[in-house]
Parts: structure tokens; sequence; C-alpha cells
């Protein structure tokens, strides 16, 4: 087993290591493809999707999706990492910074701080924020279609583009925001809370983490175990996040406290209080550990678990 003083190292080389990936499946991409020839529009367009993507996020879809696929595969080091996982986890993040700039515009959330700074909304225009996610949104594609041409197995990337693109969309996390944005300004049940909770954060979880099983070779079994992780830690994370939304403050959390408040969102919370909160997210959180310690060569993707859950940003 590993230490905590280990574990803590590994997740610093991953989260490097993603950023490294971010930074050539992104930004130079961009400027390469684009040159410094770009009308001024697209310039624009390009300075925005970088601010977004590249701000100082947890990065935590693409971590899960590289530790599933590691635990599946056998714990390859991180230089032994196929170019398609590495495809899949800039794609992930990218449908992820999408989300949010869309979450935070003046139709959504309306919020003005995100990752410790000003939303892309508020530095670039609502038509930029607007257009930036549209544009994040195909990029990600652009690059899980870019993984058939590197991968030996095209059954395992039709797999993987499916599950993205089903949880990413009108059934998944899109479907769950629509939900929200509808419940806005009434009180709604557990029973339906906890349904949009399961779509619009659950399900990019539990793509992260089908992707990385349906990538390292997982079975259906394998794939569902990780499916039902990625679903509780998505509970926990999301009940986490009304938590912290209500105890912690702008500037701890890099983004607008009280938010949920202010757009009169029922939240776990306000449903319960927030002893009852964080006894619910225990209680994901546990059965997330369950599912994940099915696996003995599961590397430390238990204390990624455990981290994410008690995290105070
Ligand atoms: C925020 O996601 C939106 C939710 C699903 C609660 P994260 O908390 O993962 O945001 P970043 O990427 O770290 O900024
Ligand atoms: C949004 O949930 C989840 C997304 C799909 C973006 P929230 O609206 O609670 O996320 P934050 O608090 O703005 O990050
Ligand atoms: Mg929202
Ligand atoms: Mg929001
Ligand atoms: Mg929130």
């Amino acid at each position: 087993m590993l230490g905590k003083k280990y574990w803590r190292e590994d997740k610093k080389k991953d989260l490097e290591y993603i950023e490294r990936i971010l930074k050539k499946h992104l930004q130079e991409e961009l400027l390469r493809i684009g040159g410094d020839q770009m009308a001024p529009g697209q310039q624009k367009l390009c300075d925005a999707m970088l601010y977004s993507a590249m701000g100082s996020g947890k990065r935590i879809r693409p971590l899960l999706l590289l530790e599933t696929y590691r635990t599946v595969s056998g714990m390859p080091p991180l230089d032994e990492i196929p170019e398609e996982i590495e495809l899949y986890m800039a794609a992930i993040e990218m449908i992820h910074a999408y989300s949010l700039v869309h979450d935070d515009l003046p139709a959504m959330d309306d919020d003005e701080y995100r990752r410790g700074r000003k939303t892309t909304h508020i530095v670039f225009g609502e038509d930029m924020g607007i257009l930036a996610g549209d544009a994040l949104l195909n990029y990600a594609y652009e690059l899980t279609s870019r993984a058939y041409l590197v991968s030996a197995s095209v059954y395992r990337m039709a797999g993987a583009q499916m599950i993205l693109a089903n949880k990413a969309g009108v059934f998944g996390m899109v479907g769950g925001q629509a939900q929200d944005v509808e419940g806005t300004g009434r009180r709604m049940e557990w029973k339906d809370l906890q349904q949009i909770y399961r779509k619009k954060t659950g399900c990019l979880l539990e793509a992260a983490m089908m992707v990385g099983a349906v990538l390292g070779g997982g079975d259906a079994q394998i794939i569902s175990a990780m499916e039902r992780a990625g679903h509780c830690i998505g509970m926990a994370f999301q009940i986490q996040d009304d938590i912290l939304d209500v105890v912690s403050t702008t500037e701890e959390l890099g983004k607008n406290v009280h938010s949920d408040e202010k757009n009169e969102k029922t939240t776990y919370v306000s449903l319960f209080g927030v002893e009852k909160a964080k006894e619910a997210v225990e209680k994901y959180s546990r059965e997330a550990m369950e599912q994940i310690d099915r696996f003995p060569d599961n590397g430390y993707l238990p204390w990624v678990v455990e981290e994410l859950i008690n995290r105070r940003k």
C-alpha cells in the first residue's frame, strides 16, 4: 500500500502531467492551427477558450479518467500512457470547461467569479462566452475523433466516444442543467433534486471513470462498477459543492458563494441543513470507496476520491 506522502506526490505528478496535456492539445494546437494571422473575432474566441480552460481548475475529471485507466490496465507509469488516453483527458476537461462558462452566464447562474478570477463572459462579453463554450465542446469531439487515428482499437474508441457524448448530452449533463434552471425559484423534493445532481454533476464523473475503464480494456462488469463509483462521487461532490456555497468564502472557493440562495435554488443544504449534508457526503463517499475497493490493483484512486470529497474548494 502507498503511504500518504507518496500518493500526495503522485497526485502532484498527475496534475502536472494533465496541465502539460491541456497545454499541448489546446494552447499549442490553437496557436499552430490559427497561426498569427487570425481574424480579430477568431483571435478573441481562442483567447476566451484558453482563458476558460486553462485557469486553475481541480482537473478531477481527467484525473479520475487517468487513474481509472491505470487501475484497469495494470498501473502503467505516466510516461507510458497512450495518446488516446491523453486526448480523452483533454476532451473531458474541455467539455467541463464549456459547461462552467455557460453555467455562469447571466441567463443561467449569473456569476462573476470562477477559479479565482472574473468569469469568461465578464472578461470577453456574453457573446464570446457563448461562442467559447460552443467551440470548446466541438473541439473536445475533434480530439476524441483524433483518438481513432492513434488507437489500435476502433471498437474501444467508439465505445468511449458514445459514453462521453451520451453522459454530456440531453439525458446527461445538459439535461441536468435544463432541469436545474427549470426548477429555479421553486422548492423541489429530494427525489427530483437527486435526479438533477445525478445528471448535471454525476454524469461527467461517471463518464470519466467509464471511459477510463473502456480504454483500459475493462469488461462490462468493471465498466458498470466504475459507473456506480462515478455516480456516488458525483452525488458527494455536488452536495459538498452546495455546502461550500454556504460555508465558504469567495476568496477561498475562487467562485461566488451564496450563488444558490441568490438564484433561489433548492439544494441538499436548503432542504436538510449543513449537518445532514455532511452525513450524505460521507454516505456517498463510503459507497464510492466500496466500489473502488473491489479492484485489488487500485493505485491511489481511493485517496484521490477521499481528497476530492473532503475538499475546501
Ligand atoms: C464545478 O466543478 C461544477 C460542479 C459540478 C460542482 P469543479 O469543482 O470540478 O470545478 P473546477 O474545474 O475545479 O473549477
Ligand atoms: C453546475 O452546478 C454543474 C455544471 C454542470 C456546470 P453549479 O451551478 O452548482 O456549479 P457551480 O457552483 O457554479 O460551480
Ligand atoms: Mg448551475
Ligand atoms: Mg453555477
Ligand atoms: Mg454550486
